[in-house]
């Protein structure tokens, strides 16, 4: 798979890049790259964003200035995609992020993450040049840098060979195998803590029963924490 996040702050990537998690996938096959909009802008003096028409605060970048991005990294019109390449642009007004769709982001062989700043792109990018519009949460950020960075780890967390047991992505919140619902309580050593003790259960080694303890406890995180529409 390949990813490739476009920013006007490419340094931010740097440090992302270097977790160990994200190596282990760029060892198994992942090639993360990150493009800097700024360095193809067709406009002078690095100009990449402009007022927004009818007024109001603010600048939007620019559709033609992310065109441009796209056509110098994919040698091709970015209008025509191949139909297994996402292209999300980053908004607050997106789409909410869920562990469905970073299973369905997983799965394609180009994920490309265009991060907004400032008032965020003109419309023309989230409608013709996005395949997906997609926010991390209800809340304003300076752009879209965490935000792609989240969607990244999340889906790089699903890649074969991300994480050191195979079976940590399969049973984890909000999978398949749990339903949808919040993952069950885990306790390691000590047994006993200022007097709060591990379940019982969980020390009985009846595999069949902490298995149907874990989905109970599962379940009723899920009635305490409905996930909201
Ligand atoms: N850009 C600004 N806020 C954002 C959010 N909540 N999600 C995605 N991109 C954003």
């Amino acid at each position: 798979m390949r990813i490739d996040v476009f920013t006007l702050f490419p340094q931010w990537f740097g440090w992302f890049g270097d977790q160990r998690h994200v190596q282990n996938a760029v060892a198994g096959g992942l090639e993360l790259g990150v493009v800097d909009m700024r360095a193809t802008t067709p406009l002078r003096a690095g100009q990449v964003d402009d007022t927004p028409y009818g007024g109001g605060a603010g600048m939007v970048i620019r559709v033609d200035v992310v065109e441009a991005a796209l056509r110098e990294r994919y040698a091709r019109d970015p209008l025509e995609r191949d139909p297994d390449h996402r292209v999300v642009a980053l908004a607050a007004g997106g789409r909410q992020f869920d562990d469905s769709l970073a299973s369905e982001l997983a799965a394609t062989s180009e994920l490309t993450l265009l991060c907004g700043r400032y008032e965020g792109f003109d419309e023309r990018v989230n409608d013709s040049l996005a395949t997906d519009v997609v926010s991390i949460g209800p809340y304003v950020l300076a752009g879209g840098e965490l935000a792609a960075m989240v969607v990244c780890d999340a889906v790089i967390r699903k890649l074969p060979g991300a994480l050191g047991h195979a079976d940590s992505a399969v049973e984890e919140s909000f999978s398949e195998a749990l339903g949808g619902a919040p993952e069950y309580p885990h306790y390691t050593r000590p047994v006993e803590w200022r007097g709060r003790r591990v379940p019982e259960i969980l020390l009985s080694g009846d595999h069949a029963r902490i298995a149907a303890w874990r989905r109970a406890q599962s379940a009723e995180r899920d009635r305490a924490h409905p996930p909201r529409d």
